[in-house]
């Protein structure tokens, strides 16, 4: 039987570790052609790949290629796109899974000027112009997918003592979920976003899983793997649109 997303062209941006991985790895699993971004590590980047061409559908393009995200992020994304259009070959991607998201954490006024603009358009600009360029295209097929990651607990309004910076450009990705949703619902095209929950990834130190344990109910970080079943249901939904949905156990930060 064909994967629910075969002949459909997927880009996962930071998808060589954490939960971007286990999306990319759901992706490939459900027959769709897959493009996987990471930023520094070439090993991640080949085990990546091996995994997913082992799940992947006979004669599925799985390709990948590393770029860290640096300023001006309109020229990193443009980067990422054409290289992704030289693996995939033609046509812009149909998924567009953005997992890549700098977290830092520092009290407000402590927060330097220049941690603003790196969070900032790392997480809420340099999304909002990946959207911007391929949503036009999604509308034209009348198809499309697309899947941003949201911070801890930044479904809604919310204050934070320690990651205002990062927080408010997550807390933002909403509203350009429910723009995408409003712009191109009516073409087949959804935008969601998935605000994880303290997650155990392999970039996640003992001290962050310590208090991960603390919080977390049961004890333990959440895994990549429940957070991309959450995503991957969402790819596979053409209903659910502008939704911006907590993974969290209830935790509160
Ligand atoms: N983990 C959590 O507890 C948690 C909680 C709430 C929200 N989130 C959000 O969920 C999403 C996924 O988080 P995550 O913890 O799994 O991983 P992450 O650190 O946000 O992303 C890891 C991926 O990004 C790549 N990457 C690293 N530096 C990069 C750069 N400069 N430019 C481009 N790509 C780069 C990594 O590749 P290399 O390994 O090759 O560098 C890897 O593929 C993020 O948006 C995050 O903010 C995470």
């Amino acid at each position: 039987m064909e994967g629910i997303f075969a002949r459909r062209r997927a880009l996962v941006i930071g998808g060589t570790g954490g939960i971007g991985r286990a999306v990319a790895l759901g992706l490939a699993a459900r027959g769709a052609d897959l493009t996987i971004h990471g930023g520094h590590s070439a090993e991640r980047l080949e085990s990546a790949l091996a995994e997913a061409r082992g799940k992947a559908a006979a004669g599925a393009r799985i390709g990948g290629f590393l770029f860290p995200v640096t300023a001006p992020v309109n020229k990193a994304a443009e980067t990422i796109l054409a290289r992704t259009a030289e693996l995939s070959g033609t046509g812009t991607p149909d998924i567009l899974v953005l997992a890549w998201g700098p977290f830092h954490r520092s009290p407000l006024q402590e927060t330097k000027p220049e941690k603003w603009y790196f969070l900032a358009e790392n997480n809420f600009i340099f999304p909002g112009i990946l959207i911007s360029t391929l949503i036009g295209d999604m509308i034209i097929r009348k198809w499309g997918r697309i899947l941003l990651f949201g911070g801890t607990n930044t479904e809604a309004i919310r204050g934070f003592s320690t990651t205002a910076a990062y927080s408010a450009a997550k807390t933002a990705l909403g509203v350009l979920a429910k723009s995408a949703a409003k712009s191109a619902g009516s073409a087949g095209v959804t935008c969601n976003v998935v605000c994880p929950g303290l997650t155990d990834t392999e970039y996640t130190g003992e001290k962050e899983q310590a208090y991960h344990r603390g919080k977390n109910p049961g004890g333990k970080g959440l895994s990549p793997e429940d957070i991309a079943a959450l995503a991957l249901n969402l790819l596979e939904s053409p209903v659910v649109n502008g939704a911006v949905i907590p993974l969290d156990g209830g935790v509160s930060v």
